[in-house]
């Protein structure tokens, strides 16, 4: 087990009427509030004008049309607000784009250049405003991290950070705010939650602790997924996901392991920046292919991997060898995506063959993935993109 230093400042307040500690919760952070929010989904489901009521005491201001795949142009305007404005606190009201827009935003307005300059790792956010969130979909785990992904349109960019100061400060996650998510959206977004524990599993360290997590919480992501898509008002389902998509991305399955260089995440990052498309919906079309490719390339690292995945989250029997147990795991992924309604192929997503090139070169040139556990070149690349065609 290597050596790691851990810490995660963000409070959860879990569970029905969590959002009732709202006010004290902001209270102490401060009495100008930015509300950053997306589309309207939460006016639709009531939540907008439950905050608005609870909030009935502060200053507040409002940054909506936050969009899926968070754009710059909003984290500019947020930061604009802020400054002129002297926020105390941004409150982040929807899901991941919605909090990964504010947490741009808070640590823009605590710098003095241009807030992309984290983004292009020019420089490191030391200082952000606070940040509360209210969750209203299972899947980044971006309440519960210090990670933002954004967005820049005119060059296909989609790039993030990591700062400590972006944790949120708290995050108020009521499972009921989940059930107007569209059986399609729950779908990406347990895709998304299961990819975020891939990416800490396949690797080279790990213990049986962090596998027996990761295991756990693939399991329970895939469980409770297919009954949420069916039943959308399921608590117990739609709680689980909630929890399992929050343990995601915060490094606690994955202490004392290697990296694996997240390398799905950084296929995926480039259709949804060059298409716009729902990132869990571009990871469950790529991940199968990129499985099938390091199973390929990579059968030493890759092999014992999946067949250790296969028995342990899907049940194989362990005294078949251990080739067909690593192609029986990616079939059984595959079949399962497919199961929750998920597209299987690109061209079902509305992506074509015409930016492939364009795409893998972009990837192989940005992402390190030659550096990834299981290294992959641009022919690699190009050749999984082709395949999840
Ligand atoms: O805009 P609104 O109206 O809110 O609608 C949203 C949006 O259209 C809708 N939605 C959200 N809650 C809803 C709801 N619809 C009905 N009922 C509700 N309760 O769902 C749509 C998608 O929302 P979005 O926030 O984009 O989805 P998600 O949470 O999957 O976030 C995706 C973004 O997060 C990034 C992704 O790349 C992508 O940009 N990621 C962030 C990470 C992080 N910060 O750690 C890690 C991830 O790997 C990921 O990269
Ligand atoms: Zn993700």
């Amino acid at each position: 087990m290597r050596n790691f230093q851990y810490g995660t400042p963000t409070r959860l307040i879990f569970g029905k009427n969590a959002i009732e500690n709202l006010p004290e919760v902001l209270r102490s952070l401060g009495k100008k509030v930015l509300l950053v929010y997306g589309g309207g989904s939460i006016k639709k489901i009531g939540l907008y004008q439950k905050v608005m009521e609870l909030l009935k005491d502060f200053q507040v201001t409002e940054l909506s049309g936050v969009q899926p795949n968070p754009k710059y142009e909003s984290v500019l305007a947020g930061v604009k607000i802020c400054k002129e404005q002297s926020i105390d606190v941004v409150l982040a009201v929807g899901g991941g784009s919605v909090i990964d827009c504010s947490k741009a935003v808070a640590a823009g307005a605590k710098y003095d250049g241009d807030v992309w300059d984290f983004l292009a790792h020019k420089a490191q956010c030391k200082a952000a405003l606070p940040i509360v969130d209210v969750l209203t979909l299972a899947a980044t785990g971006s309440e519960f991290d210090a990670a933002c992904v954004i967005s820049k349109t005119e060059t296909n960019e989609k790039t993030g950070f990591f700062s400590k100061s972006i944790f949120p400060k708290v995050s108020i996650l009521d499972p009921e705010y989940t059930f107007s998510v569209s059986p399609l959206q729950t779908a990406a977004g347990a895709a998304d939650g299961m990819s975020h524990v891939m990416e800490q599993y396949f690797t080279e360290e790990s213990s049986l602790l962090t596998d027996g997590l990761c295991e756990a919480t693939i399991r329970a992501l895939m469980a409770n997924a297919k009954v949420a898509v069916k039943e959308p008002e399921n608590y117990e389902a739609r709680a689980e996901l909630m929890l399992a998509c929050s343990f995601g991305c915060n490094g606690i399955l994955s202490l004392g392991n290697s990296r694996s260089g997240w390398p799905c995440h950084a296929l995926e990052h480039a259709l949804s920046a060059y298409y716009d498309i729902a990132h869990g919906v571009g990871l469950a079309i790529v991940t199968p292919h990129w499985m099938q490719l390091v199973l390929k390339k990579h059968p030493e690292k890759a092999m014992p991997l999946f067949a250790k995945y296969g028995v342990n989250v899907f049940g194989l029997d362990s005294a078949m060898d251990k080739k067909q147990l690593a192609e029986k795991a990616i079939e059984a992924t595959a079949a399962f995506y497919k199961e929750i309604g998920l597209p299987c192929t690109l061209k079902e997503a509305g992506i074509d063959n015409s930016r492939i090139d364009e795409m893998a070169r972009h990837i192989a040139d940005n992402e390190g993935l030659d550096k990834a556990y299981m290294a992959l070149d641009l022919a690699d690349i190009k050749e999984i993109l082709t395949a999840s065609l």
